[in-house]
């Protein structure tokens, strides 16, 4: 049987023609039908337009990185009220923050569309096991985050969760096999941000194979426009949430919501907050926070001088400390802000190796270096155009444990390392006796669930449930 030879959809045709990519329909007519309809539904998910522009201007013109002329250190909360007033100040924002959760106005957002190359774990991220003793998935550690915090305070948060094309059936999937780890069905909404072809280095559209594009996620950026296109926003407003708690999927201790950050942004009428740590180093792989035109940017670790980043404060502090560790509060309106005319964000360039095949044969070449372009957006992006920001520190123990490469640095050995240590740090607060190597670090591991403490306050509270820890312990409780 003769098979089209391009798709029975003239305006999609003329819209890929137009963008000077008809070689996507190169094997159109030899393939079978239900290729073609997954070529189609590619083609139309794309916007044609806004890919003509991005050849245009991020492909074929690189524009290198402009660092500001002046850029200062951006100003934080400090974690530790410092004086009365800031004590006070927390006081309030942190009552803020819980009454805005009892009024269930917090959302939950986690981004999880990334492709998650650097673990090697082969399913989606959210699904890695992640906690020392029980191998909770991080995904799991979410939910019984937010699930004891509701518990707390007699309320509840809408989870949303941002999957892309490449993880999307199998987050759905993970999360009704564990029965939405006994949170409602109703409070979870799933949805993907778009995808964006590789564009090789002459503008034209990569084909991974005969019928597929090239794609990957527009980036954690997407997010914001995701949240509209998909009725996340719709559903929000709905719900009544005003405020969205952001945060990355790699972490297992992050705190999904922190009613006094919440607080501290929304007492300020910020648009977009952000958490920061205190770099341990200079050229840290961490986003800077800085000040350009009196307006928060991040300034990725890549973009930012060495003698920036290495300079010191006369006490000795590095001057640009604050890192980012891509936790935010963003406030509904100004992601309806964002997309109101368009999507507002830039558009990042990244030069990778992309396979594809030959537009004649068909053959899958393996570039030995990199060929293609890819476009991602990031969220950080939106900071600059918030009116107005706070960014408050928070402690690396408590809340960073970030898991992101197999070994080493940022490591599922590394995180159970950080969770032992804050687990130990908490306990020994509430006066109980942690067995120690001769090097001082504990002997011992331990995991809290979030159902027995999410502040280290709690575990006064349950003081006797708390057995004696031996040497080489393992501990688990719930
Ligand atoms: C990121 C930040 C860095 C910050 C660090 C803290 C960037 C460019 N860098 O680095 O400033 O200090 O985290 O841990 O963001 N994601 C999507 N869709 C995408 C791309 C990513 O949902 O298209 C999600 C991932 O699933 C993940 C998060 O965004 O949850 C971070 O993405 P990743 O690319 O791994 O950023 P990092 O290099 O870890």
């Amino acid at each position: 049987m003769m098979h089209d030879s391009v798709p029975q959809h003239p305006v999609l045709v003329d819209q890929v023609a137009a963008a000077g990519q008809s070689h996507i329909f190169n094997f159109y007519a030899s393939l079978s039908c239900t290729h073609q309809q997954h070529l189609d539904a590619q083609v139309a998910a794309v916007d044609w337009e806004l890919i003509t522009k991005l050849i245009r201007d991020v492909v074929l013109k690189p524009e290198p990185f402009n660092l500001p002329d002046k850029i200062e250190p951006a100003p934080y909360f400090p974690h530790t009220p410092s004086d009365a007033a800031t004590h006070d100040l927390y006081s309030r924002a942190r009552r803020r923050g819980i009454t805005l959760l009892r009024e269930g106005k917090i959302a939950a957002f986690v981004v999880a569309g990334g492709q998650g190359t650097r673990l090697g774990w082969p399913g989606p991220k959210g699904t890695f096991p992640a906690t020392p003793i029980g191998k909770k998935p991080l995904f799991q550690c979410f939910v019984e985050y937010i699930r004891a915090m509701e518990a707390r305070h007699h309320t509840t948060i809408p989870f949303y969760i941002m999957t892309s094309a490449i993880n999307h059936a199998a987050t759905v999937d993970f999360f009704k096999q564990n029965h939405y780890f006994s949170m409602s069905e109703s409070q979870l909404m799933f949805f993907s941000q778009d995808m964006l072809p590789a564009i090789g280095f002459d503008g034209k559209v990569l084909l991974e194979s005969p019928s597929s594009m090239a794609l990957s996620p527009n980036g954690h950026g997407g997010s914001l426009l995701a949240l509209q296109k998909s009725g996340a926003l719709s559903d929000m407003r709905r719900r009544g949430v005003t405020q969205i708690s952001y945060f990355q999927v790699d972490n297992p201790i992050v705190r999904c919501v922190d009613p006094l950050f919440i607080g501290l942004h929304d007492l300020h009428a910020a648009d977009m907050s952000s958490k920061m740590l205190p770099k341990a180093f200079g050229k840290e792989k961490l986003g800077n926070f800085c000040l350009v035109d009196g307006k928060v940017r991040v300034i990725e670790y890549s973009d930012l001088p060495e003698e920036l980043a290495e300079a010191r404060e006369p006490g000795g502090l590095l001057k640009f400390r604050a890192g980012s560790i891509a936790l935010h509060v963003i406030s509904r309106s100004f992601v309806e802000q964002l997309n109101a005319h368009g999507f507002a964000l830039p558009y990042h360039r990244a030069e990778k190796k992309v396979p594809h095949i030959d537009l004649d044969t068909g053959a899958l070449a393996n570039p030995p270096k990199a060929n293609a372009v890819k476009m991602e957006t990031f969220v950080f992006d939106a900071l600059p155009l918030a009116q107005n920001s706070i960014i408050y520190e928070t402690d690396r123990l408590d809340e960073f444990a970030p898991i992101k490469n197999a070994e080493g640095v940022d490591s599922p050995a590394s995180a159970a390392d950080i969770i032992t240590r804050r687990n130990c740090q908490w306990l020994d607060e509430a006066g109980i006796a942690i067995p120690r190597r001769a090097d001082g670090t504990p002997d011992a591991m331990i995991e809290l669930g979030a159902s027995f403490a999410i502040y280290p306050e709690d575990v006064f509270d349950k003081y006797s449930r708390v057995p004696t820890i031996t040497p080489g312990a393992k501990l688990h409780l719930e």
